[in-house]
């Protein structure tokens, strides 16, 4: 992953009054993570889709059985995109010479031109496969390391951990997912999610809040692995499933706990009693330019209203849809690359987001343990 001015704004930090820091991170996507590719609901048996993660070309389908695979776009032989060859759910043949390979672990299994007398070992010759997991309504695919040069003749190298997976506290709840692109890089997606201050001037609503609402603000921030975690057990919460969980429980009976983790991961957990609620948003990486914000939620309130989940979708692709136009009108901004600035202490979440990116890259060069670059639990004050 090469460094690119263009892509790679310069974030200056704005301590009291250090010299300013430039906080842009050494590269821009991380490799060797889950990321989500594609809805569940649009890739169908038998079928094959062709998906874009961290700018490699992908082809995502599922087997007669609706086993999910994920090979990459490009046959070995000459190149040809795969997701244009013909799959009869179990081999996907490639449309240009018809070579065939096994769709889960990418292995050939037919090349068409071979007389009996030519002796090539076609089982040794691979599609390059990822790891693939349906997870709540979503396919997962593992991105590994880039391998050294002239690897990829051999199976995929399986992924060092399961994908992530919502928690859950019940055995009956409702799920729900939502997606919207951004015109945006991954850091730029991603401080835009964790950034606390613009609520008041970009989700405005008259049934929600105003800026006329702005008021300050404590929460308490502990690190954890890859991640840093904000834990509350506060009534002046303004997030939109607390606000519904009150109807439930009283205010100082709520706990809410929203952890991020490298590379892109938010989790929100609200608990109130026998009733919860958790969401798990992810923000993608499609191209250096591009990203798309996936929030899946689950839930067992409500249960016996018929449209609460309705109501709660709405609330949310509200929300997602004023980030999306936010992130559309910022891109124009940032086409020239300006001067950028981060503040305490409202984009000190944002700060962290930098320094454990940067912490995780040095810990891969080096082959050392990563680095925390919180020492321990701080509070963070603002408005919004
Ligand atoms: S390019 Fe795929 S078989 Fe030749
Ligand atoms: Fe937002």
């Amino acid at each position: 992953m090469q460094r690119s001015t263009i892509d790679n704004p310069p974030f200056i930090a704005m301590p009291e009054l250090d010299l300013p820091q430039r906080q842009s991170p050494d590269a821009l996507m991380l490799t060797g993570f889950w990321y989500r590719a594609l809805s569940a609901d649009r890739v169908h048996r038998k079928r094959l889709h062709p998906a874009l993660l961290l700018e490699i070309p992908l082809v995502i389908g599922r087997d007669t059985q609706g086993r999910p695979f994920a090979l990459r776009d490009a046959c070995p032989h000459r190149g040809m995109p795969l997701n244009c060859g013909r799959f009869d759910g179990e081999n996907l043949e490639c449309g240009y010479h018809g070579w065939q390979f096994d769709v889960h672990n990418g292995q050939c299994q037919h090349i068409p031109s071979l007389t009996p007398d030519q002796k090539l070992t076609v089982d040794r010759i691979y599609a390059g496969s990822y790891p693939c997991e349906e997870q709540d309504d979503f396919i997962w695919v593992y991105i590994p390391d880039p391998g050294p040069p002239g690897a990829g003749f051999g199976p995929p190298a399986a992924a060092p951990v399961p994908a992530p997976t919502i928690e859950k506290f019940s055995n009956h709840y409702k799920l729900a997912h939502l997606q919207a692109e951004m015109p945006v890089s991954i850091d730029h997606g991603i401080i835009g999610l964790m950034d606390p201050a613009h609520g008041p001037f970009v989700h405005q609503a008259w049934w929600w809040r105003s800026r006329h609402s702005i008021h300050e603000k404590q929460k308490h921030f502990e690190p954890i692995p890859n991640g840093f975690r904000m834990t509350a057990h506060t009534p002046s919460s303004n997030s939109a499933p607390y606000k519904l969980l009150r109807l439930y429980a009283e205010a100082d009976s709520i706990t809410t706990t929203i952890d991020f983790v490298l590379p892109n991961i938010r989790t929100e957990t609200i608990r109130a009693g026998k009733y919860w609620f958790s969401s798990l948003t992810t923000v993608t990486p499609i191209t250096r330019r591009q990203c798309r914000i996936d929030v899946v939620a689950a839930w067992n309130l409500f249960r016996w209203i018929p449209f609460a989940p309705g109501l709660l979708k709405f609330v949310f692709g509200k929300f997602v849809e004023q980030d999306r136009r936010t992130m559309q009108l910022q891109a124009e901004g940032l086409k020239h690359n300006p001067h950028l600035m981060l503040i305490d202490d409202a984009d000190r979440p944002a700060k962290w987001y930098f320094q454990l990116k940067a912490a995780h890259l040095e810990a891969k060069r080096t082959g050392s343990s990563m680095q925390h670059p919180m020492s321990g639990p701080v509070t963070l004050k603002w408005r919004s």
